[in-house]
């Protein structure tokens, strides 16, 4: 072996070593600046178990499973569905990479404390719905990068619209009810909204989704239901609105709001399937050239029943006024 060769050979593996020694840098999957941790023992230590608490959860979660991690391997979708492309939107990406290889969303998504040194948000600032609409909700601006339409009805719905069985507004437009916004609205109708769930929740989300922890939900379950131990009995974690309704009983029914809800779902159904709309499944028929009104009425159905899926509570009025209204519509609707 020459001594070049020798030499280099050293040199590759000092820069080897180094690559090891620097690894606190690599271990959080993405690219930090000067990750300065006050004392690794704060977090990671035998007394403190919060972390474990956290993780114990969010393992139990919906975000933990991972299910839908692969679309990461499409850029359309990377932002909200892998790690990856969260960080990009976080670094202020207007287009966006994918990655064969996406992770999950996991603690450093949303939380970067080997660089902060805290469990602090990567985003604290109010998140833009597509039409531009904001409301500040703390530590729910988070969620709202993601739980939101990836389409505005104001674009998405034009003079002539061409259906498919992915017509809607895909797929978490919790973000959007919340605010009471993004629906189809009909001339002549007045809409109503409750804006009290984000007036009045200051950290919007996270006040129904994460504050309080029992059996499958609340805390980084991010769940507000889940199957008992039993696996049979649905747990309601009613706790996360007594501050503000005492009276709630034992699930999310209040004022029989949801029933209201799921019977107006039911019966713009019935009109959309008898129109040809939709079929039995709810999925939307492939069709071309439906004009707006149409178009609305199955926006609305997709928006608040298959998509937001909180039987209204996200925001009642605003929800029933847009599935009252596509009611009205298809009642006077002449077939055509
Ligand atoms: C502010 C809290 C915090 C501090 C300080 C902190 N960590 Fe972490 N660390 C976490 C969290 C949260 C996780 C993810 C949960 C877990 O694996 O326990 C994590 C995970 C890790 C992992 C596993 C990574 C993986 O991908 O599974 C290693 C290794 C690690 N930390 C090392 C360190 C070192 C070394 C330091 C000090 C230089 C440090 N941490 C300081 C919060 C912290
Ligand atoms: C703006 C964020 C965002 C983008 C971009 C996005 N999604 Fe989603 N998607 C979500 C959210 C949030 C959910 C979970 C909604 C829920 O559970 O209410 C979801 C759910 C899904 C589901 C599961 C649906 C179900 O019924 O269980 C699939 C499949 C999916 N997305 C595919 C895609 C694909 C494919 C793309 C890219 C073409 C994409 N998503 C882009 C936010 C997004
Ligand atoms: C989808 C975003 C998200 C993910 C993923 C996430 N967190 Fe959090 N985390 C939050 C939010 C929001 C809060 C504030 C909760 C509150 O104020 O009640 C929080 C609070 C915390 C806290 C402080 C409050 C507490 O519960 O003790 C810790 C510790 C924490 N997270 C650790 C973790 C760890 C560890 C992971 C990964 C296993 C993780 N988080 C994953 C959003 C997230
Ligand atoms: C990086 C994007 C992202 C962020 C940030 C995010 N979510 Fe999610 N969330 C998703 C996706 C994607 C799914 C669907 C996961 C799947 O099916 O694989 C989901 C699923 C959920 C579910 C379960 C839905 C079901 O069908 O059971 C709840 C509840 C939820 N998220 C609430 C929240 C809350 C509350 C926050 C803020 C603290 C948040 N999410 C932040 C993308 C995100
Ligand atoms: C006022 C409390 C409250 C607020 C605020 C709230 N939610 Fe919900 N959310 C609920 C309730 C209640 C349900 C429906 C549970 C049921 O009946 O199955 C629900 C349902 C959901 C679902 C459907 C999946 C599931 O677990 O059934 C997702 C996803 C979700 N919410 C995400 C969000 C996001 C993201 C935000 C913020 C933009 C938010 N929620 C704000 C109470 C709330
Ligand atoms: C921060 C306070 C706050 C929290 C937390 C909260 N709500 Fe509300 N909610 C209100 C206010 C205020 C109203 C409007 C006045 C009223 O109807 O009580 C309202 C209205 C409602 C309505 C409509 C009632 C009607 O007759 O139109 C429903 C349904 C509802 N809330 C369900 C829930 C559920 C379920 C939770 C917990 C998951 C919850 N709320 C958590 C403040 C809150």
């Amino acid at each position: 072996m020459s001594l070049t060769r020798k030499h280099l050979l050293i040199l590759v593996g000092i820069v080897g070593l180094l690559a090891l020694s620097a690894c606190t840098r690599e271990i959080t999957t993405i690219v930090q600046e000067d990750p300065q941790p006050s004392n690794c023992f704060e977090c990671h230590s035998d007394v403190d178990l919060s972390v474990v608490r956290a993780q114990t959860e969010w393992a139990e979660s919906r975000h933990g499973e991972g299910e839908t991690v692969f679309e990461g391997t499409n850029p359309s979708c990377v932002r909200c569905h892998a790690n990856e492309g969260f960080i990009q939107y976080v670094n202020g990406a207007t287009t966006y990479t994918a990655t064969t290889t996406p992770t999950n969303i996991n603690c450093f998504t949303c939380h970067a404390p080997h660089s902060n040194g805290d469990f602090g948000l990567r985003i604290t600032a109010p998140v833009a719905l597509l039409n531009g609409e904001s409301y500040d909700l703390g530590k729910g601006n988070t969620c709202v990068v993601c739980h939101q339409a990836r389409r505005d009805v104001a674009v998405y719905i034009t003079s002539s619209n061409n259906i498919n069985s992915r017509y809607g507004p895909h797929h978490g437009p919790q973000g959007d009810l919340l605010m009471g916004a993004n629906g189809y609205e009909y001339e002549g109708y007045t809409y109503t909204e409750t804006p009290y769930h984000r007036t009045m929740n200051e950290d919007g989300c996270v006040n129904c989704h994460m504050r309080n922890v029992a059996y499958e939900v609340g805390g980084h379950t991010f769940n507000v239901t889940a199957l008992g131990e039993d696996g049979v009995t649905v747990v309601y974690n009613t706790q996360a609105c007594v501050g503000c309704h005492e009276d709630i009983g034992d699930n999310y029914d209040y004022n029989g709001v949801q029933t209201e809800i799921d019977g107006l779902l039911v019966d713009l159904k019935a009109l959309l399937v008898t129109a040809g709309f939709v079929n039995a499944s709810g999925t939307p028929l492939t069709a071309t050239g439906r004009p707006a009104d149409d178009a609305g009425a199955i926006w609305n159905f997709m928006y608040i029943g298959t998509e937001d899926r909180s039987h209204g509570v996200h925001n009642p009025a605003y929800a029933r006024d847009l599935l009252q209204s596509s009611i009205n519509y298809m009642n006077s609707r002449t077939p055509g």
